[in-house]
């Protein structure tokens, strides 16, 4: 399968609205306006990586952000079609080794308990739970563990 992982240009915005808007529901009422807030307003130093089909639609991504030495990722997403090909693994090997390259020596990321999918998925890939605590909008949420 022809695909590229690639860091976010501009020619990709309108495939990672998309991709985010029909992927998390928290997203999936924003207008173009806020998705795009949301898409800049990632804590900084951050990256967005995308994966592209040869066709050149946005099939994948994901963002990692640093704060204090600490990586993060959020946004994984892979289009349902893709699924199972290996391309979310790509996808969070490209995040870490951004965190790496910033001084991270461990990156986490939060999930839904009910998210069985992303937890198997963050298991397979060597993901510690470090138990629930609350997200911004004081959600439950795990909080996910791995040294990089
Ligand atoms: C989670 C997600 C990104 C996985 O992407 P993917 O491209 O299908 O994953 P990969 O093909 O790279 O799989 C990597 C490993 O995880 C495992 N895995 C993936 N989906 C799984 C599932 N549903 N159940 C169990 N294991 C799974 C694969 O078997 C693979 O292990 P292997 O290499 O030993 O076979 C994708 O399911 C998705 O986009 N989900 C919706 C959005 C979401 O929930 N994002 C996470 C928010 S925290």
């Amino acid at each position: 399968m022809d695909i590229e992982i690639k860091k976010l240009d501009e020619n990709d915005r309108v495939g990672l609205r998309d991709i985010l808007k029909n992927s998390f529901d928290t997203l999936s009422t924003l207008d173009t306006l806020e998705l795009d807030c949301y898409i800049d307003g990632q804590q900084r130093p951050c990256q967005w990586f995308i994966a592209r089909s040869g066709q050149g639609q946005v099939i994948g991504c994901i963002n990692a952000s640093t704060r204090s030495n600490e990586g993060y990722i959020n946004s994984l997403s892979v289009r349902e079609e893709f699924r199972g090909r290996g391309i979310g693994r790509i996808l969070v090997q490209k995040a870490c080794n951004f965190l790496k390259s910033h001084d991270c020596k461990s990156v986490f990321l939060y999930v839904r308990p009910s998210n069985n999918t992303a937890k198997n998925f963050y298991e397979k890939l060597g993901f510690d739970n470090c138990g629930l605590t609350k997200s911004q909008s004081l959600e439950d949420v795990l909080l996910l563990r791995k040294k990089i």
